[in-house]
């Protein structure tokens, strides 16, 4: 029985001391149990700093680093000659005509460099999922990642604009990857899943007589 009382009362103790004081004001000063995390020596934003020689605490991003957000590089942004081309093309920044209907084609020029973009940039955001020849077997699959097959003739027929719309902005499960791919990078990616579809969807006859003979069909 003592004990019992002996640990009631110091449970009423805890209890009180805890919350009895909640919202009543002190003039002491708080207590600090880590004083260096409460107060730190750090930089603050857009302050100068005589260490590093242009005297700017905030660094320059390190180069190649990948890029999030928009098309826009800041360098370019803030020069005094700049000039935004693609502002309001909304085949080139949505995929879309300006009615919302997808557009059909491609609003870059869709060269050899680009698609090679394209396979780069697809085989870093995309083959996880959607395997590297986009049949829908990527390394995730066995964990229940079931991304689109691109050989089917749905996905066939929709429009450029509307595959550049899915890698914007996801379809169900699969997000969007603006925020980490430029328009341009989209573009890319979209001409490269032409291309895959086209491999897997061509006869003998469209190829040239070498390409045939090499291929041994
Ligand atoms: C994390 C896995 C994942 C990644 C990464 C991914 N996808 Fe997907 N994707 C999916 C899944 C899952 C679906 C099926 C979505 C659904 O219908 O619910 C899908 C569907 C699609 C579709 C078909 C949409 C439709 O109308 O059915 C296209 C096209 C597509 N992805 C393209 C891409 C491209 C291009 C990339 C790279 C830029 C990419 N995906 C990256 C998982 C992924």
């Amino acid at each position: 029985m003592k004990i019992f009382l002996t640990i009631y009362v110091l449970a009423i103790v805890c209890v009180v001391s805890i919350f009895g004081f909640r919202g009543s004001t002190s003039k002491k000063e708080p207590l600090e149990v880590f004083p260096d995390m409460d107060r730190q020596a750090r930089y603050k934003p857009q302050a100068e700093n005589s260490f590093f020689a242009d005297g700017r605490n905030d660094r320059p991003v390190p180069a190649n680093t990948v890029a999030r957000g928009n098309y826009l590089n800041y360098d370019e942004v803030f020069s005094a000659d700049f000039e935004d081309t693609v502002l309001g093309n909304s085949a080139y920044l949505y995929g879309k005509n300006p009615d919302g209907s997808f557009y059909q084609g491609f609003p870059v020029e869709p060269t050899n460099e680009l698609m090679l973009k394209g396979q780069q940039k697809f085989n870093i955001f995309c083959a996880a999922c959607h395997g590297e020849a986009g049949d829908g077997n990527g390394v995730t699959k066995p964990y229940g990642v079931l991304a689109a097959n691109y050989h089917d003739d749905r996905l066939r027929g929709v429009e450029d604009g509307y595959l550049y719309d899915v890698i914007s902005n996801g379809k169900g499960l699969m997000f969007g990857l603006k925020d980490r791919l430029t328009p341009e990078e989209r573009w890319a990616i979209v001409l490269y899943v032409r291309a895959l579809q086209r491999s897997q969807n061509a006869e003998a006859a469209e190829l040239s007589e070498t390409k045939r003979t090499e291929l041994g069909i």
